[in-house]
């Protein structure tokens, strides 16, 4: 699938977000090293502490599926004009999962490519060894 279809994708998701407080819909679509892909999107809650971001329900809805997962590309589209990578909570939880490529997709059209140890150098790992 190319990246203009996972952008696709991502943006369909962010037509689902529950976002009644930000009102800033965000999508997320991933394919995983096994060639599936899942979407999510972000869902607030008014306990603002709670929401979820659309990163991390795109990853969790992944797992759900498959188990573990190593991810090769997750695109995240935001309705911006400028491309906004992923937050750093999500960076954490991505790095968990491989060394993707993240594309930043927004409604401008510009985009940015990172890889995922470009976000989040010196990432926290459990066993450091
Ligand atoms: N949000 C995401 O879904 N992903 C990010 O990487 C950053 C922020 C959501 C959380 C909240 O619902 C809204 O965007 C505003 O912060």
């Amino acid at each position: 699938m190319s990246d203009n279809e996972l952008n696709l994708k991502a943006k369909e998701a962010a037509s689902r977000a529950y976002a009644p407080y930000s009102n800033f819909r965000v999508g997320c679509a991933l394919i995983t090293t096994s060639g599936n892909i899942y979407t999510g999107c972000n869902v607030e809650n008014a306990s603002y502490g709670l929401t979820i971001c659309a990163e991390r329900n795109a990853i969790a809805n992944a797992i759900n599926e498959e188990g573990i997962i190593e991810i090769a590309k997750l695109v995240v589209y935001t309705p911006t004009p400028n491309p906004t990578p992923p937050c750093g909570a999500c960076r954490q939880v991505i790095h968990e999962f491989g060394d993707p490529e993240i594309m930043s997709y927004c409604d401008g059209s510009q985009s940015k490519k990172h890889s995922s140890s470009e976000l989040l150098p010196h990432a926290f790992k459990l066993k450091n060894s």
